[in-house]
């Protein structure tokens, strides 16, 4: 096992993402032994601190671990704090007088990653100052890593991309999309490359349409604030889900290297039909959740939460039809809906086949056979499911649906690992196939934005327009008829 030296810099580390997400990972990559103990975890905050109440806090984060508390306790002692203003630049020259002393205690070798999980309007200036204070002018490597949102649309995407391109070149830049980290979404490409019954049939001759679906149960819970300016297009579709279909649509790679991955990817996303302002509603669905029963309860509506706005059009939900315009995918539509307070907490990808060119078990007017699905389950499921036809047993010819089901999760012993674990460790080897590329946000962003200024010109005037606990409102169904098609069930 490779095992990196490197500090980590946690701008942000009384946040909530540091104690959920960060500390638990990195936690596990040293229980594992992907970590050895040249390795230090620096926490930069506002908040006045000292080391030991910030490793109480790391200490908390991993406690539901069943791990022996010799292991936590030596755990967090690779772990220090200094209280920060990220305006200041004394502080930057305090930090560097920290992390030069701990290179020499940890033997990091002049490692350094800088993880920026907190509000992204300072993103630029802490990636500035590092640079200016000499931070980043070290033995060894420097990184960045950055959390969404990368911008609210286009230009302050770019604009922010320039800011931090001025103190890191885009290879030592790591911008986070956890579904990247994912297992099953990682195993896309597996199932896809490595499988000779999918890989010939993967085009528009024999694939009649793919859906994503990410749903969620769950609604804005603390963090209406933030919501209210992104939104769900914003907030999962810009991000995540064109993520998906980018894996779900792009060509084999020559190699399995960042560069050729990304390249691809980036292929998909040029070729993405953009979406005119006057087509949007052809296109894509917006929804927002009303009151409704979840859990056997009853919850409150998306505008009743105390953090949004009485009248909001923010939407919670998308849904929306994507085409792809290269010799593979032409005329294959791609559907995605994400959304909140739906029915299930569920990913899944349908890949739904074409019908077979004759039936010949069921006559004219009869039921008719069930069209061949590949089913891959990203969470909280992880495997894939096949959807075959076999015979019905009895006297008559008559077929029946089977499923060909594969498991991830389900066997014993194996625990996947966190998507953030996953990813941290990739940064700190210096991978970031699994990271997007400026070029892939960009383009990204250049699609959703004529969607999102549509709407937000426009009153969602029908808002709420679906009940908490629903698969999303009813335009989304007639978004897949207009085209003879449905949502397959995902739960
Ligand atoms: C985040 C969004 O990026 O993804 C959240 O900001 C959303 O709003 C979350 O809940 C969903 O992630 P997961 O891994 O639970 O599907």
């Amino acid at each position: 096992i490779e095992q990196p030296k490197t500090i980590v810099v946690i701008f942000g580390a009384t946040g909530d993402l540091a104690k959920r997400k960060l500390f638990p990972s990195i936690f596990n990559l040293y229980r594992k032994g992907n970590l050895s103990e040249d390795f230090a975890v620096v926490g930069v905050a506002r908040r006045d601190l000292s080391s030991e109440e910030f490793r109480s806090s790391v200490k908390e984060s991993i406690s539901n671990k069943q791990v022996s508390s010799d292991k936590v306790d030596t755990f967090s002692e690779h772990f220090h704090y200094q209280s920060f203003d990220v305006t200041n630049p004394s502080s930057y020259l305090e930090l560097k007088d920290l992390l030069e002393k701990l290179d020499n205690t940890y033997q990091t070798e002049g490692n350094r990653i800088f993880y920026l999980a907190m509000a992204p309007e300072f993103f630029g200036t802490i990636a500035e100052n590092l640079k200016k204070e000499g931070l980043t002018a070290t033995s060894g490597f420097s990184r960045l890593v950055i959390e969404k949102p990368f911008g609210h649309n286009l230009p302050s995407a770019k604009q922010l991309n320039e800011q931090i391109r001025k103190a890191f070149k885009e290879e030592q830049i790591y911008r986070i999309d956890h579904y990247l980290g994912k297992e099953m979404v990682q195993n896309i490409e597996v199932i896809r490359f490595a499988n000779a019954i999918f890989e010939p049939l993967w085009n528009n001759r024999y694939i009649a349409n793919i859906q994503v679906t990410s749903s969620e149960t769950l609604g804005v819970e603390d963090r209406g604030r933030y919501y209210e300016t992104s939104g769900a297009l914003r907030d999962m579709v810009q991000n995540h889900m064109m993520q998906m279909v980018a894996l779900l649509a792009m060509e084999p790679p020559i190699k399995l290297t960042t560069e050729e991955i990304r390249s691809e990817k980036i292929k998909v996303l040029r070729a993405l039909r953009p979406i005119k302002e006057d087509e949007v509603h052809d296109y894509f669905v917006r929804g927002q959740y009303g009151k409704g029963m979840q859990n056997g309860g009853e919850v409150e509506s998306y505008r009743d939460d105390s953090n949004v706005d009485d009248n909001s059009i923010t939407e919670t939900y998308v849904a929306g039809k994507l085409l792809i315009d290269n010799f593979r995918w032409a005329g294959v539509p791609f559907y995605i809906r994400t959304g909140k307070r739906m029915t299930a907490k569920s990913t899944k990808i349908v890949v739904q086949f074409k019908d077979i060119p004759m039936n010949l078990y069921y006559g004219k007017g009869e039921q008719q056979q069930t069209p061949n699905l590949l089913v891959i389950n990203i969470q909280p499921e992880e495997g894939i499911t096949l959807h075959l036809n076999a015979k019905k047993a009895g006297q008559h010819m008559q077929t029946t649906p089977v499923n060909l089901d594969f498991c991830n999760n389900c066997i014993d012993g194996i625990n996947t690992p966190e998507a953030y674990e996953k990813l941290i460790y990739d940064c700190m080897k210096g991978d970031a196939t699994n990271f997007t590329h400026w070029d892939e946000v960009a383009l990204s962003w250049n699609f959703v934005d004529p969607i999102s200024n549509v709407w937000e010109s426009q009153m969602a005037t029908q808002f709420p327009n679906y009940e908490s606990g629903s698969m999303g409102p009813k335009e989304a169904d007639q978004l897949l008829a207009r085209d003879g098609f449905i949502w397959w069930p995902v739960s």
